[in-house]
């Protein structure tokens, strides 16, 4: 077959990489509506709820009768089940009808009615649906915090940037399992440098998880993974009452508990018997609901890759966000994992939940380089940190990072790493080195670090579990070794642990330890001017990247030295055949002193009289004082030419050539990008000139190619152009003048 090159070129770009199924029910690979999934139905008798979905009591599984017993709000079914499900849609997207009184119908739906409400609306009614239907008003996000070396004092130095960054919670998990309390540890520390109030876990298998939260070690934990069917969730070892037992057993220590669900994982174990992802996850978001939890890590979150191979895959998880979010759920919304190869695919699944706001935009956001994630890579990572803080502030979004100076990161980094390296030695840890301390403020990556002596380190992570040392005595260490301050953000995290404040729905802590909830700052989105709005200071702070420059320091600075000095002509001799004008702008040579290429305005003008007199013309400069206009400097020029030619040159360097009689905007060659011109293109400029005066043919001016010219220099040249412009003298006439090169 012939081959297009396009198409070559195509298959190799990245999204091509992505692998693309198309969808076949009997086999699970569907995202929403499969024809096995079962239509909406409810039956209460005596306020007991007797048939789900088409399915008696007699034939529950064990799904059922835990959401028909503790999740369905009987008061509401009856109301919210016989409501038309596109009516129900309409109210989700409808700016008038409160978060308040949708959660109440919704609270009474079953697993089918949720999935046909939520598939009436496309993506952008859901995303206007998760506006009003979140449970904190102020958007947050979660980061990721591993290193593969399992480096304590690098996994502090990190955890200190990411509080820094503005990450409300922060998660580590573990190489090697054994690492636990250390990583914790790490955490802890870090987490509580910069300032107080970050929400740390450590997600490892639950026995151990708990035993690090009862340590004081932890402050949330969402490692309690559900799944839609019986088959699915046996193989995970649990029932759904082992779920619930498992959260209330977080929550009696004052642990926040968030479950993890998402589609696509019960087709991955095998066990989703043709029903569609949604709906295997609507089922999930009641279990967790029946449970007490007071949100749910959702959005596929590990599994992303199978509904993103799907028609639709990338609509159906923000469904079950949605889903999620109005049952009065807490959702920190996954971009967590890796969903496609592509940077532009990413960035488009990301908005869905970076533009409308979740309590949580990633369930873990990579905060250091992807190979030291030990979640298994990270959609978004360190190094793409710049490019999120530029998106929200191109589009007035807060998704939960602040912008940071490298001064201050690097600051925070040697606090958090001492204040580690000082709570092993009085915990009589293995050694952190100076040479650590000092590689885990610079370092890019865990293999930038000194080796260290991972056995001694199990042992010593072994010991401390086993151990009677808990986060009290973590406080002790810091606060004797002159950490007085961090001491008291990981004894305060403590105390809030026993008030329980934080166990609110959608809790974070602000950096005073005050609540931010569902109930202290509720969504109170109802359209236009209500609301979480980005504005203010906190505006002010997400806005200001470093890379931003002030306009005065971005305009050129003039040196004065222009490598050239021009005076008037004390008498102008008559125009003649034989010559070309050089009509240059007002500022030309005087307020500006160099054009956008880099050269001088003495070496733009020797070259173009050199250009010039190459064909034997004589060049004759006339400074234009009327207009900073390039076509009109052109069209000036040509009408004193003798010869009727003229080149207009901007002080910024645009140039046109120009006849006399043309149109101002009708010229004979027009090189309207001025960084992309050299000594070389103004010499043949010249030379053209001469031509078209002497009525011979032109040559090509060799102008470079470089698309991003004027994205890198477009507020330079605006703030070049406007001196050009304040330079201006209403009806000054144009005056001859002559030059006299520096040397
Ligand atoms: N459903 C349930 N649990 C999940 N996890 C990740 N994705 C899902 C999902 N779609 C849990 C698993 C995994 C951890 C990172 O989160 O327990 O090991
Ligand atoms: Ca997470």
């Amino acid at each position: 077959m012939m081959r297009s090159k396009r198409f070559e070129k195509r298959a190799e770009r990245p999204v091509n990489k992505d692998t693309f199924v198309q969808e076949d029910a009997s086999l699970g690979l569907v995202v929403m509506d499969s024809p096995h999934d079962p239509k909406p139905g409810i039956t209460v008798i005596n306020g007991r709820i007797t048939a789900i979905d088409g399915c008696a009591q007699e034939d529950f599984d064990t799904i059922d009768r835990y959401i028909a017993k503790h999740a369905i709000n009987v008061e509401s079914a009856a109301e919210a089940m016989a409501m038309d499900s596109v009516l129900l849609a309409r109210m989700l997207v409808d700016i008038n009808v409160p978060r308040a009184k949708l959660m109440w119908l919704m609270s009474g739906c079953t697993p089918a009615k949720l999935c046909e409400i939520v598939s009436h609306l496309n993506v952008v009614e859901m995303m206007m649906a998760m506006q009003k239907m979140r449970a904190r008003q102020s958007p947050g996000n979660q980061a990721h915090v591993t290193n593969w070396r399992e480096n304590p004092a690098l996994m502090a130095a990190d955890a200190a940037e990411a509080a820094l960054r503005g990450f409300d919670e922060l998660e580590t998990t573990c190489r090697v399992a054994r690492m636990a309390p250390f990583n914790a540890l790490a955490l802890l520390i870090g987490s509580q440098t910069p300032h107080g109030g970050v929400l740390t876990q450590c997600a490892v298998e639950e026995g151990l998880n708990l035993r690090l939260g009862l340590k004081g070690l932890t402050s949330y934990a969402e490692t309690l993974s559900v799944y839609g069917t019986d088959e699915a969730l046996r193989d995970g070892d649990d029932t759904p009452w082992s779920k619930g037992l498992l959260a209330s057993a977080y929550a009696s220590r004052g642990i926040k508990v968030r479950f993890t669900s998402g589609t696509g994982a019960e087709t991955l174990m095998g066990y989703e018997s043709g029903k569609s992802m949604l709906y295997l996850e609507a089922r999930c978001l009641l279990l967790v609901k029946g449970s007490g939890a007071q949100g749910v890590q959702n959005g596929s979150i590990s599994c992303i890759a199978l509904p993103s191979a799907l028609p639709g895959g990338v609509r159906a998880v923000l469904a079950e966000n949605l889903m999620a979010a109005s049952l009065g759920l807490e959702v920190a919304s996954g971009n967590d994992a890796m969903s496609s190869h592509s940077d532009m695919r990413k960035t488009a699944k990301l908005m869905l939940q970076f533009l409308p706001g979740t309590d949580f935009i990633t369930s873990g956001y990579s905060s250091m380089p992807r190979k030291d994630n030990m979640f298994g890579g990270g959609n978004f990572d360190a190094d793409d940190m710049d490019d999120w803080l530029v998106i929200q502030r191109d589009m007035q979004v807060d998704a939960g990072m602040e912008p940071v100076t490298e001064k201050d990161v690097l600051e925070i980094r040697t606090k958090a790493a001492r204040a580690m390296q000082t709570a092993f030695a009085k915990l009589g840890f293995p050694n952190i080195t100076d040479e650590e301390v000092e590689a885990a403020v610079t370092s890019y990556a865990s293999d930038d670090m000194p080796e260290r002596d991972l056995a001694a380190d199990i042992a010593a992570a072994d010991a401390f579990l086993e151990g009677p040392l808990t986060a009290l005595d973590v406080v002790a260490a810091l606060d004797q070794a002159g950490f007085e301050d961090i001491a008291a953000n990981v004894l305060a995290m403590q105390k809030v642990r026993i008030a329980g404040d934080y166990l609110q729905p959608a809790a974070v802590l602000d950096r005073d330890f005050e609540t931010r909830s569902a109930f202290t700052d509720r969504n109170a989105y109802q359209g236009p001017g209500t609301g979480f709005r980005l504005c203010g200071e906190h505006w002010e702070r997400l806005s200001a990247i470093p890379q931003a420059r002030s306009a005065a320091e971005m305009v050129p600075q003039v040196a004065g030295n222009p490598g050239i000095r021009l005076q008037p002509i004390p008498v102008p001799a008559p125009p003649s055949e034989g010559e070309v004008v050089i009509a240059i702008g007002p500022a030309f040579a005087g307020k500006l002193d160099r054009v956008l290429c880099g050269l001088s305005h003495g070496e733009v003008l020797a070259a173009l009289i050199e250009g010039i007199e190459s064909k034997g013309m004589r060049a004759r400069i006339i400074k234009i004082y009327h207009t900073a206009d390039c076509g009109l400097l052109g069209f000036e020029g040509a009408r004193l030419s003798g010869s009727g030619i003229a080149i207009g040159v901007q002080s910024k360097g645009t140039t046109v050539i120009q006849r006399r009689g043309l149109a101002p905007l009708n010229n004979l060659e027009l090189f309207s990008q001025a960084p992309l011109l050299s000594r070389e293109a103004y010499l043949q400029i010249g030379a053209n000139a001469a031509s078209h005066a002497m009525r011979r043919p032109p040559s090509p001016v060799p102008v470079k190619v470089d698309n991003m010219a004027r994205l890198r220099l477009i507020v330079q040249a605006m703030l070049m152009h406007k001196r050009e412009v304040s330079c201006i003298v209403p009806g000054k006439s144009a005056v001859e003048m002559q030059a006299f090169h520096d040397s």
